[in-house]
């Protein structure tokens, strides 16, 4: 099985397995439960609800990077994905009786990490020239009025200059848009436009054509909407990057998961050859089995991070690479790889200079190269992963060891993330954890995938976890699914990461974005296609929880009547302080089927407002947002006086985020 496969299969349990029915659980979930919490309040990390983001599912090309050109820089190949080529994507375009010739060449590229480009050799243009189609990731999608940023490098090879249509076309000739140049120079040049679509269309394509007789080459195309997130350059798709923006993620992870460990040695990612201009960057091979043309690079990953407000969290290999490289269990598995010592040197140099690109002065030799991109100030780095859910090997632990040592001499002021395993328990759990503390790391990644009725149960993962070492982050982690039911698992297990905000630093929902014609993984937290996008009911509970953090958390202030045992799971709440607006925000889960009474002890507080403000999400256990649509679920926002809410009824299947201000509790 390979690879890719594996991961189907689990989707395929996932999504096929029958309806599941909570459990109730044993576990306590009542706020009065919790023994670890001081009645005064205990504070809750900063940075806890972040957002994780792997370029799985198209989430990067073909998604959030808006480059709206495939395959633009003829690199495919059957590495990436079997029957793919440097024409992938492509079609040689003689129309009207041009006839000549297409090759893909490599000899003299614009750049020895892009090696390959097109020549045409055009015998007679005829009457609508000889040239190359882009077809786009599942077509091009344009909105009528709006400009679109061309760019195209060309070397001419023959003599004279040579007059160039660019088009937006749509079927039967249709033409949407257009731009033409001539070319100038017989060394690779840039030439760029801006192209005005005059229709709606969402499998338009765009073809580059000669039109005379000449010899050219052509590498580097590229077609970006104006209307990026801020506008930006080289910049991401507007609606998917302002999705993640409404989150108000705390941070952000990235580039994954697996993809960060890779698919063998050699494709290990390197932030190195993600940044500089677009056509100098090294591209390679995705783990998930498609390309990675890494326009969305390390740059443009710091620079979204301060769009939105959201701490940067790379995550580098521990020098290791994953260990179901080439599948897990198939013929040609090759398993968990180590970079030898001799490259440990090197290996670990690229980490401190990642840190130096972020965080380095415009003087330092990495944050030159950070200014030169557009940006002198440093982008204020703080954390940084090292592995990602590795097999806990001697040599992983060797590797990681150098790394962790090398990075806290040089940089004590970065918090680093250790790794303990795939799972919530096991043998690399125990073995990360225990590397944990003797190197007395300051947080490990803890990662699950679990049915809802996980969730359910282990919402007191946490209360009694010991305290004198290691922080959490949680950096992956959903229910097996998108309804409603799951959302609800998800909200309830978040409730209890409030709960232990102080051993609980991060958290973030994996994985973040799918393209719904490429989706290689399920469950995601939003899915799109060119037009549109669906924000889940999972989107919701982590906006909810994301926007309504808090910074303390005060125990004993929500009892659930018919729990005083505190034995049904489905229920949950805490309840947390905002210092710095003196709200007070309650979180209210009933994940079960009957309407839930809670008892809000409100007399605690001083409260001189006459209604408090809800919001609530609610549904069926099997609801789920799938296109975007009337009648998608998200959360209804009213108020509640505060008498009701002395004796608060939570709907079945619901979450409410209910909000008020106390002066000096
Ligand atoms: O989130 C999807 C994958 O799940 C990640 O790449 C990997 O870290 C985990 O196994």
């Amino acid at each position: 099985m390979s690879f890719k496969t594996f991961f189907q299969s689990i989707i395929l349990v996932a999504f096929w397995a029958p309806v599941i029915a909570f459990a109730q659980g044993s576990h306590p979930v009542s706020l009065s439960q919790n023994t670890q919490a001081k009645s005064s309040g205990k504070p809750i990390s900063k940075d806890l609800f972040g957002v994780f983001f792997e370029d799985l599912s198209y989430a990067a090309d073909g998604g959030l990077y808006a480059e709206l050109v495939q395959n633009r820089s003829f690199e495919y190949s059957a590495s990436d994905r079997k029957g793919w080529n440097p024409l992938t994507g492509w079609e040689y375009t003689t129309e009207g009786y041009g006839y000549g010739t297409i090759s893909v060449e490599s000899g003299l590229p614009v750049n020895h990490n892009n090696p390959h480009y097109v020549v045409l050799n055009i015998d007679d243009p005829g009457q609508q020239g000889v040239g190359v189609t882009n077809l786009g990731f599942d077509g091009i999608t344009i909105k009528s009025g709006e400009r679109y940023n061309f760019s195209v490098y060309v070397r001419q090879i023959s003599d004279k200059p040579i007059p160039m249509q660019v088009q937006l076309r749509g079927n039967k000739g249709a033409i949407y848009g257009t731009f033409s140049f001539e070319t100038q120079s017989r060394q690779w040049k840039k030439y760029s436009g801006v192209i005005l679509a005059n229709q709606n269309a969402d499998s338009a394509r765009l073809t580059i054509v000669a039109t005379q007789k000449s010899k050219l080459a052509i590498d580097e195309v590229s077609l970006f909407p104006q209307n990026t997130f801020k506008n930006e350059a080289n910049g991401l798709r507007a609606d998917l990057a302002q999705a993640i923006a409404d989150l108000h993620p705390k941070f952000m992870r990235f580039p994954g998961g697996c993809l960060v460990h890779g698919d063998g040695l050699d494709n290990i990612y390197r932030w190195k050859n993600t940044i500089g201009p677009v056509e100098n960057r090294q591209q390679q091979r995705n783990i998930w089995s498609y390309h990675q043309s890494v326009g969305l690079g390390f740059y443009e990953y710091f620079r979204f991070c301060e769009d939105i407000g959201a701490k940067p969290l790379p995550v580098v290999a521990a020098a290791v690479s994953c260990q179901n490289s080439g599948g897990t269990w198939a013929i040609g598995s090759t398993g968990q790889k180590a970079l030898s010592m001799a490259d440990m040197r090197g290996y670990i140099q690229d980490i401190l200079d990642l840190i130096e690109y972020a965080n380095g002065p415009v003087t330092s030799t990495w944050g030159a190269k950070r200014t030169i991109a557009g940006h002198p100030k440093p982008f204020h780095l703080q954390y940084i992963g090292i592995g990602n859910e590795d097999a806990q090997t001697d040599q992983f632990r060797e590797r990681f060891k150098m790394i962790y040592d090398a990075v806290r001499a040089k940089h004590p002021e970065i918090t680093i993330i250790g790794t303990v395993g795939p799972s919530p328990s096991g043998k690399d759990y125990d073995q990360g954890w225990n590397l944990a503390d003797n190197l007395s790391v300051p947080v490990v990644d803890e990662h699950f995938y679990e049915k809802p009725e996980w969730f359910l149960r282990n919402n007191n993962r946490y209360d009694t976890y010991r305290r004198q070492n290691s922080q959490v982050y949680i950096g992956e982690y959903a229910s097996w699914g998108n309804t409603m039911a799951n959302a609800l698992s998800e909200a309830a297990f978040m409730t209890s990461l409030e709960r232990n905000g102080d051993i609980v630093r991060m958290a973030s929902y994996a994985p973040l974005l799918a393209n719904l014609n490429h989706t290689s993984w399920n469950p995601n937290l939003i899915y799109f296609d060119n037009k549109t996008m669906v924000q889940t009911v999972n989107y919701y509970v982590q906006q909810l929880f994301s926007t309504n953090q808090g910074d303390t958390y005060i125990p004993n202030k929500i009892e659930f009547i018919n729990n005083k045992a505190g034995k049904d799971s489905t229920l949950a709440a805490s309840c947390v302080k905002d210092n710095k607006t003196g709200d007070i925000i309650l979180k209210i889960v009933n994940a079960g089927s009957n309407p839930a009474p809670a008892k809000i002890a409100l007399t605690d507080f001083n409260i001189s407002e006459k209604k408090a403000s809800v919001k609530i999400l609610k549904g069926n256990p099997d609801d789920k947002n799938t296109i975007v649509q009337p009648g998608n679920i998200t959360p209804a926002s009213t108020s509640i006086s505060f008498a009701e809410l002395e004796h608060y009824i939570a709907p079945a299947y619901s979450l409410s985020i209910i909000r008020f201000t106390a002066r000096d509790h």
